[in-house]
């Protein structure tokens, strides 16, 4: 077993469900005391049962509420002494349409506001503990969808996981003298919970179309997400700052 995150505090946003949910378990495994955020009390209570909980602490946080993740984040640094990582993952397009025509205001605010918002406020709140304990690393969750014109995803998710690179550059190039970095992480599809039932409902030419598309030709594992994140938060990574890393099989072979 690998111990990198001995002795370390991580935040991860959206890590009740989906491969927010395999990070915790993967950061606690390696030695990481983890603190979960996310709206879903009841996966959270579930996922927390299972955990030791000198290790682990769930809070039914929205991260579209600044005053909600401040008030939080000083709950996590007062019971467990700072915060060391951030993994920005809580996101997603959000049950809202792909399509232009039935993508509203409120779509698209809440889109915006999950996923830009909540990685610029959770960001915002933690940093000032990351500078007192002389750095820390932050990912961010951007996407396929924000790196190219996805035909799965609309423009509402496009806007904000595409915004979600900007943020992260001028940020890491804002906290990079404090030893703080800050990295984005851009997975293709990976069939967590509702997208697994979706790929599943396909017919197996249209199964056989996404696959095509893909030059490893299969769909991928969630802790091959997972280790490339893990990598990022980790000091192997020390000297790499305001990097986008594409976790798609080589769907897209980004400049
Ligand atoms: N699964 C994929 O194929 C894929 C591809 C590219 C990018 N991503 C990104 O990866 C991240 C995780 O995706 P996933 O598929 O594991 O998603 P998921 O829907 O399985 O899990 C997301 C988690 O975030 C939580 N959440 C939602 N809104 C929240 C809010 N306002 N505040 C706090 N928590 C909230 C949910 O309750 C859930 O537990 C997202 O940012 C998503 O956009 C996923």
């Amino acid at each position: 077993m690998k111990n990198r995150f001995d002795g370390k505090v991580a935040l991860v946003t959206g890590g009740a469900g989906g491969i927010g949910a395999e990070i915790v378990l993967a950061l606690i495994e390696e030695g990481a005391t983890v603190s979960i955020f996310d709206t879903n009390s009841e996966a959270i209570t579930n996922l927390v049962s299972t955990l030791d909980g000198k290790k682990a602490l769930g809070k039914v946080v929205n991260v579209r509420s600044q005053e909600s993740v401040e008030e939080a984040v000083a709950q996590v640094i007062s019971k467990f002494g700072g915060i060391d990582i951030l993994i920005a993952a809580a996101g997603g397009s959000l049950g809202t349409p792909r399509d232009l025509d039935y993508i509203s205001a409120e779509d698209l605010d809440l889109v915006i506001d999950v996923n830009i918002k909540g990685t610029f406020h959770c960001a915002k709140a933690v940093i000032p503990a990351m500078k007192s304990r002389g750095g820390g690393s932050i990912v961010t969750f951007s996407s396929i969808g924000g790196r190219s014109a996805s035909p799965v995803t609309g423009v509402a998710y496009a806007a904000a996981k595409a915004g979600i690179i900007g943020l992260t550059r001028r940020l890491a190039r804002e906290v990079g003298g404090d030893g703080i970095r800050v990295n984005s992480i851009a997975p293709g599809l990976f069939l967590t919970g509702r997208l697994q039932g979706m790929f599943d409902a396909m017919s197996p030419a249209e199964q056989k179309e996404v696959l095509d598309g893909i030059p490893l030709k299969r769909m991928p594992r969630i802790e091959e997400c997972v280790e490339p994140v893990l990598f990022l938060a980790s000091e192997a990574s020390s000297y790499i700052t305001g990097a986008v890393l594409d976790v798609n099989g080589g769907r897209l072979m980004a400049n």
